[in-house]
């Protein structure tokens, strides 16, 4: 079926001052929230890996899990999460990326990912492109190809594709 054009930017909304002062934060609750919307945003994300083989979805805690896991039960494949130091239980191989202040890291389990899987990459915001490129690291060393990077939505005034330069970039939505 095919549900006409939606403003997707409609169901999400500018929270000032979170979680800091100076910080518009971009609140995706309202569109989870909507099950047209969520549908037309998810629709929209499958249709830009279309005729595209795909294999497994990284999901990046947290804020990736909702899209990911919807995208990989749409597609019919394997659903592998990256989370955040210390909470995955079995082996895992680590990456680091910068922060505003310091550094942190993200860790995927060693099995996730097969030599040779193509992977679709999904969290729900590129903004600096620090997290996404780190997920693309964990899982190039574990021997899978980065099929596309897909967002919800891209702060493009931030400029994470510059970091991301070799990777196909979607976004549902821009600003
Ligand atoms: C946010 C967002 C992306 C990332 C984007 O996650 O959900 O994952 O930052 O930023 P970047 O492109 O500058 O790296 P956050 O680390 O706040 O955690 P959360 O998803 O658990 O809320
Ligand atoms: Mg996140």
């Amino acid at each position: 079926f095919k549900i006409k054009k939606m403003d997707l930017k409609k169901y999400i909304r500018d929270i000032q001052d979170f979680p800091k002062p100076g910080i518009v934060f971009k609140d995706i609750t309202p569109l989870l929230l909507d099950v047209d919307a969520r549908d037309y945003a998810l629709q929209q994300m499958l249709s830009a890996v279309k005729d595209k083989p795909i294999d497994k979805v990284v999901g990046v805690e947290s804020r990736g899990f909702f899209f990911g896991m919807l995208l990989a039960q749409a597609l019919n494949v394997g659903f592998v999460p990256v989370r955040k130091p210390k909470k995955l239980p079995y082996k895992t191989i680590a990456a680091t990326y910068e922060l505003e202040y310091g550094t942190d890291s993200l860790e995927i389990h060693v099995d996730a990912i097969s030599k040779g899987d193509k992977v679709l990459i999904h969290d729900d915001v590129l903004a600096t492109g620090g997290t996404s490129k780190a997920v693309t690291e964990l899982v190039e060393e574990l021997g899978g190809t980065v099929v596309q990077c897909n967002f919800l939505m891209e702060l493009t005034f931030l400029k994470g594709s510059d970091r991301l330069k070799g990777n196909e970039i979607y976004a549902a939505v821009t600003y």
